[in-house]
């Protein structure tokens, strides 16, 4: 059964929307990250300041990889993954179904002012605004994108996310 993705920017919610959905879904539910820290046995700070950003992408890459063959997952992807032309394509093997929760810059920066300790690539307001200027067309790829306002509980969220894949082949 093809898998459910979730994609955006740090701070969009993807883990709390993603846990809400797979419950929904009675689907197996993956935080990425978590299982980056899993494996590394080290928080992903750590595995950036001892190895660096590539060293993290290649452990991103070879989670989703796992994740991929984990059948009827719904998958919360960390900010960066999306923006990796192979990790996209791993994303729409198999019929898989990425969306992207797409949360407006002002409501990602409060988000992120309040709680950025554990994210490396989180330096500083205006850089990350960049940092999502440039990834916001890699996060449009994805098959579906969910607007929201930032207003939403995270129950509320995942039911517009079900909305929008209600009739998609990998929806149930
Ligand atoms: C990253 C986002 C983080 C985590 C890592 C790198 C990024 O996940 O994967 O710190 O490159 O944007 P969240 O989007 O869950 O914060």
């Amino acid at each position: 059964m093809s898998n459910i993705y979730l994609v955006g920017f740090m701070g969009a919610g993807k883990s709390s929307v993603g846990r809400l959905l797979a419950r929904s879904l009675h689907r197996t539910f993956i935080d990425l990250d978590l299982h980056i820290e899993e494996s590394a046995g080290m928080p992903i700070s750590r595995i950036f300041e001892e190895a660096g950003e590539e060293a993290f992408r290649q452990r991103e890459r070879e989670a989703l990889e796992w994740a991929f063959g984990v059948d009827h997952s719904v998958v919360a992807t960390g900010g960066g993954a999306a923006c990796d032309a192979t990790n996209r394509g791993i994303m729409r093997a198999n019929g898989g179904c990425s969306v992207f929760l797409d949360v407006p810059w002002n409501v990602l920066a409060a988000r992120l002012a309040k709680d950025h300790e554990h994210r490396p690539m989180f330096t500083a307001a205006v850089e990350a605004r960049r940092l999502y200027e440039r990834r916001r067309p890699h996060y449009e790829q994805a098959g579906w994108t969910v607007a929201l306002t930032g207003v939403e509980s995270a129950e509320q969220a995942a039911s517009l996310v079900l909305e929008a894949l209600a009739g998609a082949p990998c929806a149930t």
